[in-house]
């Protein structure tokens, strides 16, 4: 690695470092392009729709004038686009200049779809990652930013401490190239269900004019010890081994009642609290009425 210095109050840029490629410049392909040419890399960038990046071109990224030129451009070659489809529409052209070089994949998108795509890299002789960008655009380049990516040891390796540019929570998770997105839609689903969680508490709050901004930090809190349940439960999943050391999935039937009773009574939908309580009903014909919570994991393994 090569060291960089300021000269003037400007950085100068040390030609040492990896050149990158960014294929993509969307919202977040525009952040990723960003954050290289910040840490120093030359780097060129491609986007079906030319001219969409002008202000990277203006801090020193080269556009090239096709998909093949920008991949032959560097070794490292980073897409990040719409859908898996649009990658193999967009590289089409470019595959036989794909050949020897490093191909990782940030586009969102299924298990399935990132080990097909493994294939036909393969297939075009190129190495291939792929990763799942576990933040939005601002946070691209920050120490706490986690990208995590799947795929052979010695790519990664190769070309870790470039990928470290976009985010200090780089990691390679597995050399199976359809995990990062695996996890990317467990870790949303976790999201989007404490979402809903915090418009339900919010809305039914609201009914007493109480303002979300004053719920905050009663919420926040609470997230940081529903967080800390999880241990207990993980470990109850993984041992298949279910005793309740905190609340019993009977005790939890009249809190959930409750909440779906005041969800009708102030006409806020009580759709997630309902399907709450079928879980637990579920559990407890099945006999487990004095399990832990984390029993319910029956119900989605089915
Ligand atoms: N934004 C986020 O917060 C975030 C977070 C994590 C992961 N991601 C993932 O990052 C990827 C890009 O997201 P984004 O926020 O940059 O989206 P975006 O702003 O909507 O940009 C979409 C990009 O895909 C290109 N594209 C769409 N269809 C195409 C096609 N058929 N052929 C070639 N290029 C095509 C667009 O090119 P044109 O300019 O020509 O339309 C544009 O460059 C997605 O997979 C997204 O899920 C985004």
């Amino acid at each position: 690695m090569v060291a960089r210095h300021h000269r003037n109050g400007q950085k100068v840029t040390d030609m040492a470092e990896t050149p990158v490629t960014v294929i993509g410049m969307g919202m977040m392909g525009r952040a990723l392009a960003a954050a290289f040419l910040q840490a120093g890399h030359p780097t060129t960038i491609w986007n079906r729709t030319p001219g969409r990046a002008q202000a990277l071109v203006e801090a020193g990224a080269s556009e090239a004038p096709t998909v093949g030129a920008a991949v032959t451009a560097a070794p490292l070659v980073i897409v990040c686009v719409r859908d898996y489809d649009a990658v193999r529409d967009l590289l089409a052209p470019a595959e036989t200049e794909l050949s020897g070089r490093a191909l990782v994949n940030l586009t969102s998108g299924a298990s399935d779809e990132a080990r097909a795509m493994a294939g036909w890299a393969a297939d075009h002789g190129a190495e291939y990652l792929d990763g799942a960008i576990m933040m939005t655009p601002p946070g691209i380049g920050a120490p706490e930013t986690v990208i995590l990516y799947g795929g052979p040891s010695a790519a990664y390796e190769a070309y870790e401490q470039t990928l470290r540019v976009l985010g200090g929570g780089t990691t390679l998770i597995s050399t199976d190239v359809g995990l990062p997105s695996l996890y990317d839609v467990a870790l949303l689903g976790i999201m989007w269900s404490t979402f809903n969680g915090f418009m339900h508490g919010a809305a039914l709050l609201g009914t007493e004019k109480i303002a979300a901004t004053d719920f905050l930090p009663m919420a926040t809190d609470w997230l940081k010890g529903v967080a800390s349940f999880l241990t207990a439960y993980a470990h109850q999943i993984d041992a298949n081994s279910f005793a309740a050391a905190d609340a019993t999935l009977e005790t939890q039937v009249p809190p959930v009642r409750h909440l779906i009773h005041e969800s009708r009574m102030r006409g806020i939908d009580a759709t997630m609290a309902e399907y709450t309580g079928e879980l637990l009903a579920e559990a407890i014909d099945c006999g487990h009425a004095l399990d832990s919570y984390a029993r319910v994991i029956d119900h989605f393994r089915r």
